[in-house]
């Protein structure tokens, strides 16, 4: 499966992304060069954050969906960038995203985030957020790491049709958002997307489950991860490569179809557990 309705925004967006975190550590060429496959092959959603490498992540994506030999890539990008929470004033967010947009070569973002909440009233956020889709600066907003309460709290604020997504930690071995989060942004219209897929950096484990599963699909592990995180129908992933050839790898996700005793054996592989409030990486 390609690509999946994003929340209420009414346009469709790949379920599977591409993240870009620490991606300043990462050889810049290769990463450049991992960007614009995902870009040709379809992983089209890429997310990024004025945080990573103090904004030198924005302008290595910048060069990638916008450099002379890729003129027309922006076009094709739904491009997701994030406020830190302690910019998130109202002039502050509009500071933080016109700052965004420079270093991202562009005019606009698909969606702007508040990447988690701190101390400053989300009203005054979400304010700016407003006056920047009325500029056309940013086509939809959203939010990150909110919990149940804070989505009300949001919600109380701005109604139906207004957060276009929440992006939260999620991975096999860490499941609380399906008792809480993912129901509530299913029932709101809010787009649930899958940060550290693999768990971050360095974390992934091989397992017997996911390996006796793709051997049977002829897929790899992480696609299979891929492919149960992304299960239900409000839920997209942006896992990070710098490798374009582990993007191939990311991409070829779409094509596993998972049955439900596949779906049933991960369950039990890496169980759920009780909700335990909301988890960050
Ligand atoms: N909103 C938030 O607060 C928040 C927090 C954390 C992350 N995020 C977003 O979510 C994205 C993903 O999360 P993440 O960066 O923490 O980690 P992740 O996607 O869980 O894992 C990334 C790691 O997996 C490796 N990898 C990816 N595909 C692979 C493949 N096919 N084969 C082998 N290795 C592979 C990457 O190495 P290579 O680069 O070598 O392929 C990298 O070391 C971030 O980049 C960021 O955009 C958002």
């Amino acid at each position: 499966m390609d690509g999946r309705l994003f929340g209420s925004l009414g346009v469709e967006v790949p379920v599977v992304g591409l993240g870009t975190w620490n991606m300043e550590d990462d050889d810049r060429r290769a990463a450049i060069d991992a960007i614009r496959r995902a870009v040709d092959i379809g992983l089209t959603h890429i997310d990024t954050a004025e945080l990573y490498g103090s904004g030198e992540v924005e302008s290595l994506v910048g060069e990638a969906i916008t450099g002379r030999a890729t003129p027309r890539v922006r076009d094709r990008v739904f491009l997701v960038s994030k406020v830190h929470p302690r910019n998130a004033t109202y002039a502050g967010t509009i500071k933080a995203c016109e700052a965004s947009l420079r270093r991202l070569r562009t005019d606009r973002l698909d969606v702007y985030l508040l990447h988690w909440r701190e101390d400053l009233p989300l009203g005054e956020t979400f304010r700016a957020f407003e006056t920047l889709r009325e500029q056309g600066k940013i086509r939809a907003w959203g939010v990150s790491n909110f919990d149940p309460d804070d989505l009300e709290e949001a919600h109380r604020l701005v109604g139906d049709g207004k957060i276009a997504c929440n992006q939260v930690l999620y991975h096999l071995g860490e499941r609380t958002i399906e008792h809480r989060v993912i129901p509530w942004c299913a029932e709101h219209g809010v787009a649930v997307v899958a940060y550290s897929p693999f768990g971050g950096t360095g974390a992934w484990r091989k397992h017997k489950t996911l390996d006796e599963i793709a051997s049977r699909h002829g897929a790899t592990p992480r696609q299979v991860a891929l492919a149960f995180l992304t299960r239900l129908p409000n839920v997209f992933a942006i896992p990070k490569s710098a490798n374009a050839r582990h993007v191939d790898d990311l991409a070829a996700a779409r094509d596993v179809a998972l049955t439900d005793d596949d779906v049933a054996a991960i369950e039990k592989a890496f169980p759920r557990g009780p909700w335990r409030g909301l988890p960050t990486l």
